[in-house]
């Protein structure tokens, strides 16, 4: 099985990395943190209070979530748009922390991935927990000012201070939680996409990967 894991804080760059390189290696893409957003929408759907730990793992085990390039669907209904908005934005964090959504997403990772033979897989614990054993791990990064202002210029009704706020408050949130919290992975290698740019990160990526390939394969 084929994965590169792609981790780092909101506004790094995965997305948009992942995707590319998806594209160029020939592989799936999965942005796992829409599944983390997609059991949040469910909730605030039903009525259910996101600090409802129970009832809010007991969802994530029934709904069925499908991410993929045409957009997020939970149950059949079309969530793409409605997972990206501010109560969602705002629910997600706590959700993220719940252990029992974790496992149950994690498990639907891993499932992804064999179903595909791997994949190019974005998140906060895909290198450090979800797949210990990737072709490659990246760490993504950029400054907290550049990641701000990509977010806030993806959301035009949105200004920099409010959108560098929220940023500041995940990160402590992801960071800080004690179930698989963002962290670096030993063995990754970590990518500033402040100094590098996007397309450069891409590039090197590609590269990177190539080399893992035709060392596993002695080539
Ligand atoms: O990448 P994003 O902003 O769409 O992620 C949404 C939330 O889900 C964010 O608070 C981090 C969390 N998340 C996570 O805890 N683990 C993942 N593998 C992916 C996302």
């Amino acid at each position: 099985m084929r994965v590169i894991a792609i981790d780092g804080p909101a506004g790094s760059g995965k997305s948009t990395v992942g995707r590319r390189l998806a594209e160029r290696l020939g592989l799936t893409y999965l942005d796992t943190g829409a599944m983390y957003r997609a059991v949040a929408f469910a909730a605030i759907r039903q009525g259910i209070d996101p600090e409802e730990s129970e009832r809010v793992a007991a969802l994530a085990r029934a709904i069925d979530i499908v991410v993929d390039d045409r957009g997020v669907k939970v149950d059949d209904i079309d969530a793409t748009v409605e997972i990206r908005g501010p109560e969602v934005t705002c629910a997600v964090s706590v959700v993220a922390a719940n252990s029992e959504v974790r496992s149950e997403l994690r498990a639907r990772q891993r499932a992804w991935a064999i179903e595909r033979g791997g994949g190019v897989i974005e998140g906060r614990d895909i290198g450090t927990v979800v797949f210990p054993d990737a072709l490659l791990k990246v760490y993504l990064t950029a400054s907290a000012e550049v990641r701000a202002s990509r977010r806030a210029k993806e959301m035009t009704d949105l200004d920099y201070d409010d959108v560098a706020a929220d940023i500041a408050r995940r990160d402590a949130a992801d960071s800080g939680r004690s179930d698989s919290p963002l962290a670096t992975a030993g063995d990754a290698v970590t990518v500033d996409t402040s100094v590098m740019g996007i397309d450069e990160a891409v590039d090197e990526l590609v590269e990177m990967v190539r080399l893992r390939v035709a060392d596993t394969e002695g080539a």
